[in-house]
């Protein structure tokens, strides 16, 4: 079976190499987890590859997440219109965009022989668009089935679940329609937890079931440490620049892409975090497969 490797670094090795084609995934996280982070990431990785990228939104327009692309370290602009599409659907009536616009742009796709990434991001505007649960099921529910044939579906949902909740009400009919489900969490405490990740679902994949921390990397995004049990210890002041030059002669020395080496250049300038970029860096060289 293939696997589609999603791009964010250290989650792919927790489902099996990557999610399956033609699939649907949530990433389920209240406001500022990194769902918007997640999916430009994941779409990012398909347009370096090759693929196409379809963007629906809802709130900001394509101008504004080429900007805020642009400060987590991707050039969006530069496939825009070419590699890269924004539908912006304004207003409410998302019943008949759902039933009647994207099923003609999915057909007016299905000539092309090249695989798409598609985000919805947020989708909670269409959960929201009405209080009748059998229409949001059937909203999403049409709107999985039919982005699904274009390739793999990556949604974002607000979450407000109460503490203890394993997941909030809002959320729980996008996890179930989807083929697989993430979990953001965000603990604003500081220290090395204080962002983690779990894996609700993955439909026929047997899936990591740790809490995993997870940082953000300007330049190359976000980076799971998959071995929650090895926290690295903190240290003050220290200088990691020696750390991400050893990677980037390896990366060099092993001909890493050209993409993958400016990701770790980017990193070194960048890097603010108080403790070591090796646990980090050894999970981004595993998801390119680097040895
Ligand atoms: N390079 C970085 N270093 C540290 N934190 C970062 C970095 N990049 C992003 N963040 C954090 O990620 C948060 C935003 O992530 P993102 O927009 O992906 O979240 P979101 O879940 O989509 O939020 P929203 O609910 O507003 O849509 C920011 O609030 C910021 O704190
Ligand atoms: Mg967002």
């Amino acid at each position: 079976m293939t696997r589609i490797k999603t791009g964010i670094f250290g989650l792919d090795q927790l489902i099996e190499g990557g999610v399956r084609d033609n699939t649907a995934i949530v990433v389920v996280g209240s406001s500022g987890t990194g769902k918007t982070t997640f999916a430009m990431q994941f779409l990012m990785h398909g347009i370096e590859n090759g693929e196409q990228g379809l963007y629906v939104t809802m709130e900001e327009s394509p101008e504004q997440l080429m900007k805020e692309a642009e400060m987590l370290g991707w050039d969006m602009r530069k496939h825009h219109e070419k590699s890269l599409f924004f539908i912006h659907l304004k207003g409410k009536n998302f019943k008949k965009m759902i039933d009647e616009q994207i099923p003609q742009l999915v057909k007016a796709r299905s000539d092309y022989d090249i695989k798409t990434r598609v985000v919805i991001d947020p989708m909670t505007p269409v959960i929201w668009a009405t209080e009748d649960k059998l229409q949001q099921r059937e909203l999403i529910g049409k709107l999985f089935y039919t982005l699904k044939e274009l390739g793999v579906v990556m949604a974002t949902v607000e979450e407000h679940s109460r503490p203890g909740e394993m997941v909030g009400e809002d959320v729980l009919l996008p996890v179930y329609l989807a083929d697989g489900a993430i979990g953001l969490e965000y603990y604003p405490i500081g220290g090395a937890f204080n962002r983690t990740l779990k894996i609700i679902k993955m439909r026929g994949t047997h899936h990591g079931e740790g809490v995993y921390p997870y940082i953000f990397a300007r330049g190359a995004g976000v980076i799971i440490r998959t071995s929650p049990a090895e926290a690295v210890k903190l240290e003050d002041g220290a200088d990691y620049s020696k750390v991400f030059d050893e990677a980037i002669k390896t990366a060099e020395f092993i001909k890493a892409p050209e993409s993958v080496i400016g990701k770790l250049k980017k990193m070194k300038e960048t890097w603010t975090y108080n403790y070591s970029p090796e646990e980090v860096l050894q999970v981004m060289f595993d998801s390119y497969g680097l040895k």
